[in-house]
C-alpha cells in the first residue's frame, strides 16, 4: 500500500523510484547477496543526485547519492529530501550504518520504497531515524522487492534463515559443447578464456569471501588461486579445497609465498578426520589450515559441513571454481545460487559436460553478454 503524505508530486516520485529500481537492479550479480539498492537526494524536487549499491561490499546507495550531492554545489542546507528504494541499514556490517550517514547529512525527511524484508532489521532503520525527529514516509508499490532485487527476498527467505549457507556463484569456463577441459592440444591442455575473461575473475575473486575447489583441480592446474589487477588484492578471499584423504602435494603452488601484487588469502584444507596423521602433519607444517569433517555417502567430504564451516568463520560470498565433479555435486544439493559461464571459441574437450545439464537449467533473471571473444552468461539459480 502506498502511503503519499508527501508535499512532492505523486507522478515525480513514481518516475524517479522506478528509474532508481531499474538502474539498482542492473547490479544484481555484483552486489549479490545483497540487495540491489537505489537512493536520491532532492532539494525541493530537484534530484541533486543518484547513488547506487554498485558492488557487494561497497558504499551503500544512500551514502553514494549523499557523496554526489556535495559534489552538486547546491549547499547541503537546502537538501531537502532522500528518496531510497530499501529501508536505511541501521546496523554496522562490511559498511557502517546508512542511517548514521543520513542524520550527519542533516536531511530531515526520507521517503523508503519498500520496508527491509530481513527480520532481523525489519523496521529498525525507519524507527532509527523518526526517533531522531526525521519524517519518514514510505512510497510503496513501484520499487518493489520483487522487481528490483528478487534474489534479496530468496536471501532473507524464512527457509534460508533456518539452514544458512554462503552465497555461492559457480564460475566455470567450457567449450562450445559444455566441456570444462578442452581438447589436450588446445591451451596447453587447460585454457578454454580469454585474457579479457581472466581478468573478469580476477576483479570477482576480490569480492567474495572464499574460493572453493576440489582437490582433483589442484592435482591437474596447480593453481595459486591469488587475486591479481585488475581484482583488488587488499583482501583476499581464503582458499578452500576439499580433499577428503588429503592428496593435497605439500609442495603445490598453493603454498608458495605471496608475491608482490597479488593478494593471497589463508589456504584452508577440508578433509574427512582421522585420515592419514602423516599427511596431516606434512601439509600443517607447509601452512596450511587443515579442519576435518563428516564424509558423506559417497565418501567425500559432506557439503553440508563445508557450508557449515564456511558460515561460521563469516564467509558469505563464495566463488566456486571447481571442474565438472564437484560442480555437479554442488548442483545437486541446490547449492549454487548464481552462476558465471564463460564459453570459448573451442570445439570438443575431455571430461564429462555440463552441456545437457546447462540446458535444463531455469536460470532467473538471466544476462548474456560478450567479454573478449568469450560469451558470458550470468543468472541466479533460486529455486
Ligand atoms: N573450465 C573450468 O572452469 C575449470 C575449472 C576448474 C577445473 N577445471 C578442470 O577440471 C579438471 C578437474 O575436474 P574434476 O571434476 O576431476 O575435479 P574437481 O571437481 O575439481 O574435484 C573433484 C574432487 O573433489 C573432491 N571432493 C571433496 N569433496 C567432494 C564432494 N563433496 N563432492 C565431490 N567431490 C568432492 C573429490 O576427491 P576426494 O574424494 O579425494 O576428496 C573429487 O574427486 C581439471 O582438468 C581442471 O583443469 C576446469
Amino acid at each position: 500500500m502506498r502511503a503519499t503524505q508527501t508535499a512532492l508530486d505523486e507522478t515525480l516520485l513514481t518516475t524517479l523510484f522506478e528509474s532508481l529500481g531499474q538502474e539498482a537492479h542492473a547490479q544484481r550479480f555484483e552486489v549479490a547477496p545483497n540487495p540491489c539498492v537505489g537512493a536520491a537526494v532532492l532539494a525541493g524536487d530537484r534530484v541533486l543526485s543518484r547513488g547506487f549499491h554498485r558492488v557487494w561490499g561497497g558504499p551503500h546507495a544512500e551514502v553514494e547519492a549523499l557523496a554526489l550531492a556535495a559534489e552538486s554545489g547546491v549547499p547541503q542546507d537546502e537538501w531537502t529530501t532522500l528518496a531510497v528504494t530499501l529501508e536505511p541499514c541501521s546496523s554496522v556490517g562490511k559498511q557502517p550504518a546508512c542511517t548514521e550517514a543520513i542524520l550527519r547529512s542533516g536531511i530531515r525527511r526520507v521517503i523508503v520504497g519498500a520496508v527491509d524484508p530481513d527480520p532481523r532489521s525489519r523496521g529498525a532503520g525507519i524507527q532509527r531515524l523518526r526517533e531522531a525527529g526525521l519524517q519518514v514516509d514510505l512510497f510503496e508499490g513501484v520499487s518493489t522487492l520483487d522487481r528490483v532485487t528478487p534474489h534479496f527476498v530468496q536471501w532473507t527467505s524464512p527457509d534460508r534463515m533456518r539452514r544458512p549457507r554462503p552465497w555461492t556463484i559457480a564460475k566455470w569456463a567450457q567449450t562450445r559443447s559444455g566441456h570444462l577441459i578442452p581438447p589436450a592440444e588446445v591451451g596447453g591442455g587447460r585454457w578454454i578464456s580469454g585474457p579479457a575473461s581472466l581478468d573478469e575473475v580476477h576483479v570477482l575473486r576480490g569480492r567474495v569471501d572464499a574460493i572453493v575447489t576440489g582437490i582433483s583441480t589442484v592435482l591437474a592446474d596447480d593453481p595459486r588461486f591469488s587475486v591479481r589487477p585488475p581484482g583488488d588484492p587488499s583482501k583476499p578471499p581464503i582458499r578452500v579445497v576439499l580433499d577428503s584423504v588429503l592428496r593435497t602435494p605439500p609442495n603445490a603452488r598453493l603454498f608458495q609465498p605471496k608475491e608482490p601484487h597479488e593478494g593471497l588469502g589463508g589456504l584452508h584444507i577440508l578433509y574427512q578426520a582421522g585420515t592419514n596423521a602423516e599427511r596431516y602433519r606434512l601439509l600443517e607444517a607447509a601452512g596450511a589450515k587443515l579442519v576435518g569433517l563428516h564424509v558423506d555417502d559417497n565418501d567425500h567430504v559432506s557439503l553440508w559441513d563445508v557450508q557449515a564451516y564456511l558460515w561460521q568463520l563469516g564467509v558469505r560470498r563464495v566463488l566456486l571454481e571447481s571442474g565438472p565433479i564437484l560442480l555437479s555435486r554442488y548442483l545437486d544439493h541446490g547449492f549454487v545460487d548464481q552462476v558465471r559461464v564463460y564459453t570459448g571459441n573451442v570445439s570438443g574437450g575431455r571430461g564429462e559436460t555440463l552441456g545437457p545439464r546447462l540446458a535444463q537449467m531455469r536460470f532467473e533473471e538471466r544476462a548474456d553478454r560478450e567479454t573478449g571473444g568469450d560469451a558470458v552468461l550470468e543468472a541466479f539459480l533460486y529455486d
